[in-house]
């Protein structure tokens, strides 16, 4: 077998369903060919007689596969300091979109930039997460809320990876807030995502997200979306039960989501309909941590019903300014008590699942895609244990170092 590149002589952290926990490999290999996963395993079943156009030496370093993002709103523009300034003097996340900040601040600077503009600003974030081992992301539109400024976010998002060596997924998220044009005209608004913008996003969207909450949209608001999204073949997501319990979790379980995300306060028939429906739990401590929030997800109910569980960023101007993947596994294991294991798989195999690419990516397994972080590190839990101190040697995407 002639492999275009070889490494050896690493601990791999498959993350293979086939094996027990993270499908621990010592002295392993991974031979690339065309930027697929030809072999991953002990260096000692490497097929006889292989050949290299480059060997690689590992030096018993840690290798994973490519760290997933499976959340964020990478793309917008300005900031938000001045309310973080607020909330720092006691006012709250609610109290602030109630008085015409929040959300709507975002989509007023993201309506007036340019497509480049988005792109440029979304890149220095995404440099920060590529910086530490990610190779894929989702990107989120949600700041846009009409039809001209949702189609130009998702291009942005779609554009990042023609210009960095990372995948990008897509969600449309028009059913985020309802836009300061809609105040009194909720119906309309919902009736425009369906019928106008979820089809013009057909091609550009790789799913549809939606916002369900108090001052967002109601159930009945999100089952319509669903349908319309359903109606043109696209899977959902959605962000649920995050201030309030408002049934979100079981809601997305009934479209067969790929995921559910934030989660604080989902019950048990929540947790138990993520799991019958394999609805991926996305956790994400950023925001719990940023809104000083008081409920977390429940992760032992999870565990106990079999839910599976993916970390994020949810990388944002508003309730998490995180541009740090291994800062959320370190939240998520100290302030949502994962386990290492439980965090590394959130961020890699589970996360592939949630962007609906578990085909793909997410383990090192023969067949999908060679993207790879090498690690100075040997016990997998070592990404979650510092804190700003980034261990990622270095980063394979389809095969090439990058
Ligand atoms: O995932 N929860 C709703 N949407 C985002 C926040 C967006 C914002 O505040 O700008 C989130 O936390
Ligand atoms: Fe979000």
């Amino acid at each position: 077998m002639h492999f275009d590149r070889l490494w050896l002589g690493g601990r791999l952290a498959t993350l293979s369903p086939a094996r027990e926990g993270l499908g621990l490999i010592e002295d392993g290999a991974v031979g690339a060919v065309d930027g697929r996963i030809a072999f991953a395993g002990p260096a000692s079943e490497l097929p006889a007689g292989w050949t290299a156009g480059e060997t690689i030496a590992l030096d018993g370093r840690l290798v994973t596969p490519g760290l997933i993002d499976c959340h964020t709103h990478l793309v917008f523009a300005g900031d938000r300091a001045d309310e973080f300034e607020m909330r720092l003097r006691g006012e709250t996340y609610e109290t602030i979109a109630a008085a015409g900040g929040g959300i709507v601040s975002t989509v007023a600077k993201t309506r007036a930039a340019s497509e480049a503009e988005l792109v440029e600003g979304a890149l220095d974030r995404l440099d920060r997460l590529m910086a530490e081992g990610v190779t894929a992301i989702e990107v989120k539109s949600g700041y846009g809320l009409d039809l001209e400024s949702e189609l130009k976010m998702l291009r942005a998002a779609r554009a990042l990876e023609t210009r960095r060596p990372v995948s990008v997924a897509t969600s449309l998220l028009a059913a985020h807030t309802l836009p300061p044009e809609h105040r009194d005209s909720r119906d309309a608004y919902v009736a425009k995502v369906v019928e106008e913008i979820i089809p013009a996003a057909v091609g550009l969207a790789d799913a549809v997200d939606a916002f369900c909450e108090t001052n967002a949209f109601t159930p009945a608001e999100v089952r319509r979306v669903f349908e319309a999204a359903r109606a043109h073949g696209l899977p959902v997501r959605l962000h649920a039960d995050q201030r309030t319990a408002g049934g979100g979790a079981s809601l997305a379980a009934e479209y067969g989501a790929l995921s559910a995300d934030h989660l604080e306060r989902t019950d048990v028939a929540g947790a138990r309909a993520l799991a019958a429906a394999g609805t991926v739990a996305v956790l994400l401590p950023g925001a719990y941590y940023a809104l000083r929030d008081e409920e977390k997800p429940p992760v032992a109910l999870f565990r106990a019903a079999g839910v599976r569980m993916a970390v994020a960023t949810d990388c944002n101007p508003g309730s998490s300014p995180l541009t740090s993947i291994l800062t959320a596994l370190n939240m998520a294991v100290i302030l949502f008590g994962l386990t290492g294991d439980e965090a590394l798989a959130g961020v890699t195999r589970e996360a592939a699942r949630a962007i609906g690419r578990a085909d793909e990516m997410g383990t090192l397994e023969v067949g999908k895609a060679c993207n790879l972080a090498i690690w100075d590190a040997t016990r997998p839990v070592e990404l979650a244990y510092w804190l700003g101190r980034n261990p990622l040697h270095s980063r394979v995407y389809l095969g090439e170092l990058t």
